[in-house]
């Protein structure tokens, strides 16, 4: 346990918790993270609250558009990027921002020069669970403006996960909780709806500090319709956990996949277990489901502040430098023990053969008698 925050700031307000965990920052940065965080956690507090609200708020249903990737846009899609956007476009420390419903990079109209800060954000994460009322979520992250005096430009947001300054999730769920870090251990925070329905800002309350993932879990996560797609370090490891105890992990395992990833982090920030998206050969082009800089590096962070791992499968997520915006990439998180299992079978050499030369250059095929 990480005595570095003590006293634990159970019971703060985030402003006063940020102050406690950036205690070590020199006063302006520090500022000005708040203020972004702060900013941050208003917008995504009106996103809860117009969630929740469901038809009655105009949440559910397709908008007439596709995004810059040709997916079909919900409402809340279109309205928490516009509740984000509009939100970082007022923050003085903001140069910049790019989401996964914008094509382009965003360069801020007043602080594109001197802001501190670019952020990278997933507006609305699992948005084909909103009208099934299940839990989706938000994921953002916060880099430095590595060219401040100058306007970022896309190349300023090519950066690896590393380099993240904070990071965070917001889960709308039965309840609405943030879940966030500046690098100092994770912080779990609770949306105070009663706040909502008065004239001042939202109330987000921490509930928990310094968050541990297990290292041992026995629960595991993805989507097996996507099964013979898979590699075979990936079909050899589901595999064995499906075998259970008359397999060679000599212990049951237990399945889960709710499709929206925020919801299925905080499950192992919970209790601890392993999340995959893992490489696919559906489309090969797109070496996985997830971004990179939206959803798999602001993950990691967490997710290794929390004391879990976070690969693609042979390299740590946050080594892997962002060559375009939209870039998706494998994704396996969670417990450390299991992640170090799977990166071993990704680094044995009988396991490590892309399950698509079996198909594409007939390694199956029966030598003529
Ligand atoms: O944002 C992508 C996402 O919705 C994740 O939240 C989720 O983990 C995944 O896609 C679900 O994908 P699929 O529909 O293929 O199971
Ligand atoms: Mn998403």
């Amino acid at each position: 346990m990480n005595t570095l925050f003590e006293p634990a700031t159970v019971g703060m307000e985030l402003d006063q918790a940020l102050a406690c965990h950036l205690g070590d920052v020199p006063a302006q940065a520090s500022q000005g993270l708040r203020d972004t965080l702060g900013a941050m956690a208003q917008a995504c507090a009106r996103i809860s609250e117009i969630a929740s609200q469901g038809v009655l708020a105009g949440a559910h249903g397709l908008a007439e558009r596709s995004n810059s990737q040709g997916e079909a846009q919900k409402n809340l899609d279109v309205i928490a990027e516009e509740l984000i956007s509009m939100a970082l476009a007022r923050c003085r420390h903001v140069a910049g921002w790019a989401s996964e419903e914008q094509e382009q990079a965003q360069v801020s109209d007043d602080h594109g020069t001197q802001g501190r800060y670019l952020v990278v954000y997933d507006p609305l994460d699992g948005s084909s669970n909103i009208e099934a009322n299940i839990s989706i979520g938000t994921i953002f992250s916060i880099l430095p403006h590595p060219y401040r005096g100058t306007t970022p430009g896309e190349m300023g947001f090519m950066q690896p996960g590393h380099q993240q300054i904070a990071a965070g999730y917001v889960l709308y769920g039965p309840a609405t909780l943030m879940v966030l870090t500046c690098r100092r251990g994770v912080l779990v925070l609770t949306l105070d709806r009663t706040s909502l329905y008065g004239a001042g800002p939202a109330r987000w309350v921490v509930a928990q500090d310094q968050v541990r993932i297990p290292a041992a879990t026995r629960e595991f996560a993805i989507n097996t319709s996507n099964q013979r797609f898979w590699e075979k370090p990936i079909q050899r490891y589901v595999a064995e956990c499906v075998a259970g105890d008359a397999g060679p992990r000599m212990k049951d395992f237990n399945m889960r996949w709710v499709a929206s990833m925020v919801a299925e982090v905080h499950r192992i920030m919970t209790r601890g277990g392993v999340f995959m998206y893992p490489r696919d050969s559906r489309e090969p082009r797109k070496p996985g489901r997830l971004r990179l800089m939206y959803e798999a590096a602001p993950m990691a962070l967490l997710v290794e502040q929390a004391g879990g791992r976070a690969v693609n499968g042979t390299s740590e997520l946050m080594d892997l430098v962002p060559d375009t915006l939209h870039q998706r990439v494998p994704v396996i998180l969670g417990s450390r023990d299991e992640i170090d299992r799977i990166v071993g079978y990704h680094a044995d050499p009988h396991e490590n053969v892309s399950w698509q030369l079996f198909k594409t250059r007939s390694l199956f095929v029966q030598p003529q008698a």
